[in-house]
């Protein structure tokens, strides 16, 4: 049975829901020789921003059961040499771009904006919100709903109007939902999460710890859980907002499993490292496992789990609903 895998990034068509994250497939480049980056929905870059970065001290990687911790920074080129050298790349392999920002205050973002707004051939920006506020104490835009509204807002408000701005939210807040909130508030057409968790190991034989930048976000299998309790909260509460899902996904099931969630996307991180080709295989298990279910069309699966769960609530003997 043919699917169809057509999904959206809210008014953009992708030919399927499969991505790759932000920061695990640089511009795509690197995976082109495993296979043809125009095959998946789109690559989403690693979070550029204004100026140059060589990112943080090493070591800046470390295994953990089941997932990864890294302290990599924003390494990368710089918005210039982007627009220069990678996003035309991505375009002449006929790929989907969502163009990844970051910044350290709102301004920089809303010139990244401005940037982006004048360049051809960006399908989406995905705002990268986990980073420190310069302006407010090293304050992570994420974790504070008004800091991310201004971000968000600086964006909307530079960035070609055609152009879906999606802001990418950190797990590592008590409340998710009230950061979505703002976010939608102040103009983003979609979400994305979640970005890492914020860790920490500590080797046991040089007493000290892992990576030399001390903390770091943990990505991979073990956050997989977190994603999917924070796409099922934010789609509860906002089921128009698209949602790229991303955390911990190796499989078509574990795709599927976001999609039940909520996300109508979704991305591919950690998995990437020890398969480059984990976006592909990925998307031909999801067809796999929704023809195999008699489902027709991907976008159908979207949010499905709340149905369920609400039916199933209806039917509990005894339900006050
Ligand atoms: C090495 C590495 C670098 C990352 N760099 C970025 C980045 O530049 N911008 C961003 O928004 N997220 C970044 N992330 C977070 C991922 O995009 C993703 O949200 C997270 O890793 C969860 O997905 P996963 O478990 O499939 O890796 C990075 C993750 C890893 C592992």
């Amino acid at each position: 049975m043919a699917v169809d895998l057509r999904s959206r990034l809210a008014h953009v068509e992708l030919p399927n829901p499969i991505l790759t994250a932000s920061g695990c497939a640089g511009a795509g480049r690197e995976l082109s020789q495993f296979f043809d980056v125009a095959r998946i929905g789109a690559v989403v870059t690693k979070s550029v921003m204004l100026a140059p970065r060589s990112g943080r001290p090493t070591p800046r990687m470390a295994e953990t059961p089941s997932g990864m911790l890294n302290s990599i920074g924003l390494q990368g080129p710089g918005i210039d040499a982007f627009l220069r050298r990678d996003l035309p790349w991505l375009l002449s392999r006929g790929a989907r771009a969502v163009v990844s920002i970051a910044g350290s205050t709102v301004g920089e973002y809303a010139e990244l904006a401005a940037r982006l707004s004048d360049a051809a051939g960006v399908t989406a920006v995905e705002v990268n919100i986990s980073c420190p506020n310069v302006e407010d104490r090293g304050q992570v835009f994420a974790c504070d709903p008004g800091a991310a509204a201004a971000v968000i807002e600086a964006v909307r408000a530079r960035i070609r109007y055609d152009i879906p701005v999606f802001a990418k939210l950190s797990p590592d807040v008590t409340d998710i939902v009230a950061i979505a909130g703002s976010c939608v508030a102040a103009g983003a057409d979609g979400l994305s999460m979640i970005n890492t968790l914020l860790g920490m190991a500590i080797d046991t034989t040089t007493l000290r710890p892992v990576l030399a930048g001390v903390t770091g976000g943990l990505s991979g299998p073990a956050i997989k859980p977190v994603a999917v309790r924070c796409i099922w909260q934010v789609h509860e509460a906002l089921p128009d907002i698209p949602i790229i899902g991303m955390g911990g996904v190796r499989t078509g099931l574990d795709a599927l499993e976001l999609m039940l969630a909520g996300a109508s996307t979704v991305s591919v991180g950690t998995a990437i490292f020890h398969d480059p080709s984990a976006c592909p295989r990925i998307l031909r298990e999801l067809e796999e496992e929704l023809a195999s279910r008699g489902i027709e069309r991907a976008a159908d699966v979207v949010g499905l789990a709340h149905e369920s769960h609400q039916a199933a609530i209806h039917r509990r003997p005894g339900s006050v609903l």
